[in-house]
């Protein structure tokens, strides 16, 4: 990531409630609180990748910040040439204007892909809604879009069965970057991938990156490819953030006792090395009824009386020199504890 940060960015208090209906007249009984008051900033240039269990929120915070689902609060600002703008407030117009910057790659692009046009016939919609509207452009830069994820430009007049799941991918990736984006949220990109594949993906999503100075929100659930492909990592918790910080710090320097079980998981791969394994109580709680207090308290093996009564606020800790933001009220006496016992 560049020294100098410029904000692309602001999430602030980004709330995503879906209503629960029920009855012959679809009355609304309860609220999913599946997107429930989230801040966040994304620098340009860097990967943000996000992290945590099914359910807790991630496919709904990338398509609140595209606007693909419409928050029910908070602020999306995002930095255009012009200035600073609030998607939000946008106008349906300025909204298709501004989608070009962002774009989104989902984890199975075969369900994008119709399968009834060729390769090159699922470019021409973005195509022409960029501008790009002469056919023989459109086959030029269909072709270097195809070049750029190393695939054959003549891959164009093939169907989209034609292809293998890390070339749709791949296809899924070119046809983002057709309209010239900034901000790519990555879905669960290369979730349904084998391993090898996997890292061909992710070596591409890094090279396209530097390339065009792309900026990724890469939300997965794996966390040795967040690991791998984040600058920095946010682990959400039933709709909430609960901790953020640099990749390496993350790792290091964990807070948040999700966050510590969640890593737990990870297998390393030099045996001499040992992680004492915590597991995970229970299952999540439901986000139409989320617990009081801290939304982890029922599944923490540390919690205390406090902890069942008051939210933790997402706080800022400076520990050697790294920004490092958790949302534990027990944080840095955990942290004393466990530097003890190593
Ligand atoms: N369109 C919708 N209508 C109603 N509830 C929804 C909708 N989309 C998601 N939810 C609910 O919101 C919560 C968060 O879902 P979301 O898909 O954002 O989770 P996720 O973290 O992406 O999970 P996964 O890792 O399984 O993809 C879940 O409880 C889900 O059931
Ligand atoms: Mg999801």
């Amino acid at each position: 990531m560049e020294n100098k940060k410029e904000l692309l960015l602001k999430v602030e208090g980004l709330e995503t409630h879906f209503p629960v209906k029920k009855g012959v007249f679809k009355r609304t009984v309860a609220h999913v609180r599946a997107v429930d008051g989230v801040d966040l900033e994304v620098y340009r240039g860097e990967t943000l990748g996000v992290v945590g269990e099914s359910g807790c929120g991630k496919t709904t915070l990338g398509k609140s910040i595209l606007q693909l689902y419409r928050p029910t609060a908070g602020s999306v600002e995002y930095t255009f040439p012009e200035g600073k703008k609030d998607l939000r407030k946008l106008s349906h117009k300025d909204l298709d204007e501004a989608r070009k910057k962002l774009q989104i790659v989902f984890q199975d692009p075969y369900s994008s892909l119709n399968p009834a046009f060729t390769i090159f016939g699922s470019f021409v919609d973005p195509l022409n809604k960029f501008g790009v509207k002469k056919k023989s452009k459109q086959q030029k830069l269909v072709g270097d879009l195809l070049e750029a994820v190393n695939l054959p430009r003549d891959y164009m007049s093939r169907y989209p069965n034609e292809f293998s799941g890390g070339q749709r991918q791949r296809i899924g990736i070119a046809r983002a970057l057709s309209v010239n984006p900034e901000l790519i949220v990555c879905d669960e990109a290369v979730s349904a991938l084998d391993v090898s594949i996997q890292a061909q993906v992710l070596k591409l999503l890094k090279k396209l990156q530097i390339e065009r100075n792309l900026t990724y929100l890469f939300i997965t659930h794996d966390l040795s490819v967040v690991e791998y492909v984040s600058d920095r990592i946010a682990v959400m918790y039933l709709g909430k953030i609960v901790e953020l910080a640099n990749t390496e710090e993350l790792f290091k320097n964990t807070l948040h006792p999700y966050t510590r079980a969640l890593l737990s998981a990870i297998p390393i791969a030099d045996i001499t090395k040992k992680r004492k394994r915590i597991p995970l109580q229970g299952d999540v709680p439901s986000p139409v009824n989320p617990p009081s207090g801290c939304p982890f308290h029922p599944r923490c093996p540390n919690c205390k009386e406090k902890c069942k009564v008051e939210k933790p606020l997402l706080t800022t800790y400076q520990i050697e020199k790294e920004e490092h933001f958790v949302a534990c009220h027990f944080a840095m006496e955990f942290m004393h504890e466990n530097k003890m016992s190593e």
